[in-house]
């Protein structure tokens, strides 16, 4: 009886303390909730009237035929932006041009721009920036997305691919950019874009060319963005994983050679759409990078940087896999010779 008493006293006194820590962690809860809520609404407030200013911006675009330029043509010109639509295929910049103002019942006063150019020859990016600057008078933000990839070995491509994805990828932009900067630093405002790619951060066997444009693409921005800093222009990397683009359809081969085949990567990646959304949000929001991936190549680049000798590993694998690939795919073809 006495032991059943004591056992009850013990109960109760367990209740007691346990009612006197919600005291404690009541209070504490609501400490911490109260101005993460109150920073939740500021910043979802400061994210809508930073969407709301993109209206009437003027945000170039190269790569806009296609792919993820196109999906960003999209989702810029939605929110009210007067989009530049800039890539060599004049035809498919119409055809976008026509997609936009079809599909968004927007006024037009602020009706999409063509432009075609060849990001290869970079020295008539001024040209063509003057051209742009002629039209709207200003340029808010550059969006450098054109580009093209490679597909294959160090030993089977010529220095002439190198040098034109370089050309394509790295200084088409660099050129674009340097037109671009003494207008922006002038009105001491705008934001310089840079599609990048995770093989900006971490390197491929068979891709050499088209991840070497991307790191120095990622170098060139980061020094940028320290330069331009003080003159209130912002600079955001972009590292996007797989997308379900035409990208690895329109890879170079060693020779030169359109790669035309559909990889099964690119055609499991992120849709351009969704992609595009979050490109405008990094934006929107002043990102300096943004690595837009699922898990794995996270991991990669974690790996890269602070487990290199795994990294090694797996890619020496990853080559070994892809050449014994290439064997059994050049079999058959030996068989009918
Ligand atoms: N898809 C992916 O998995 C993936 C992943 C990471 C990063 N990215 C990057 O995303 C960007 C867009 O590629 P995408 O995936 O949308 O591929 P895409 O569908 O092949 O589009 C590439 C775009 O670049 C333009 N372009 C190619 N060469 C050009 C040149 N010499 N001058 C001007 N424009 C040129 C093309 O237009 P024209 O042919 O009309 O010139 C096209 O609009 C690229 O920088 C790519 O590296 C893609
Ligand atoms: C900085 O640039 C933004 C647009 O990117 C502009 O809204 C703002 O007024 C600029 N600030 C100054 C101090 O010029």
């Amino acid at each position: 009886m006495f032991m059943l008493e004591l056992a009850v006293n013990n109960k109760m006194s367990d209740l007691k303390t346990l009612f006197s820590n919600f005291n404690i962690v009541g209070p504490i809860s609501l400490a911490v909730a109260i101005p993460w809520i109150m920073f939740k609404m500021f910043s979802a407030v400061w994210i809508k009237k930073n969407y709301n200013e993109l209206a009437g911006k003027v945000v170039v675009i190269t790569g806009a035929s296609s792919g993820l330029g196109e999906a960003l043509a999209h989702e810029f010109y939605k929110l009210g932006a007067q989009v530049v639509l800039c890539a060599r295929r004049r035809q498919e910049l119409e055809r976008v041009r026509t997609d936009l103002l079809h599909t968004y019942c927007k006024d037009t006063t602020h009706p999409p721009i063509i432009i075609p150019l060849d990001l290869s020859k970079y020295n008539d990016m001024q040209n063509h920036v003057d051209k742009i600057l002629s039209i709207t008078g200003r340029i808010d933000i550059l969006v450098n997305n054109g580009g093209i990839s490679h597909r294959g070995r160090v030993k089977d491509t010529t220095i002439d691919v190198d040098k034109n994805i370089m050309d394509v990828n790295y200084f088409g932009a660099v050129a674009l950019t340097k037109a671009v900067l003494p207008d922006m630093l002038k009105k001491k405002s705008g934001h310089i874009v840079f599609i990048s790619s995770i093989q900006g951060l971490v390197a491929l066997p068979d891709r050499s060319a088209y991840s070497a444009s991307k790191h120095a693409l990622q170098a060139f921005g980061d020094s940028l963005r320290a330069e331009v800093a003080s003159d209130n222009i912002s600079v955001s990397t972009i590292s996007p994983g797989y997308i379900k683009t035409q990208l690895s359809m329109n890879a170079l081969t060693g020779s030169g050679q359109t790669y035309g085949e559909m990889d099964a990567t690119t055609a499991s990646g992120f849709t351009p759409d969704y992609a595009a959304k979050e490109i405008v949000r990094a934006v929107v929001v002043k990102r300096k990078e943004l690595v837009l991936s699922t898990l794995l190549p996270k991991i990669a680049i974690f790996l890269r940087k602070y487990f290199p000798f795994l990294y090694f590993v797996v890619m020496e694998r990853r080559a070994k896999r892809a050449s014994l690939a290439e064997l059994a795919k050049s079999k058959p073809d030996e068989k009918t010779n």
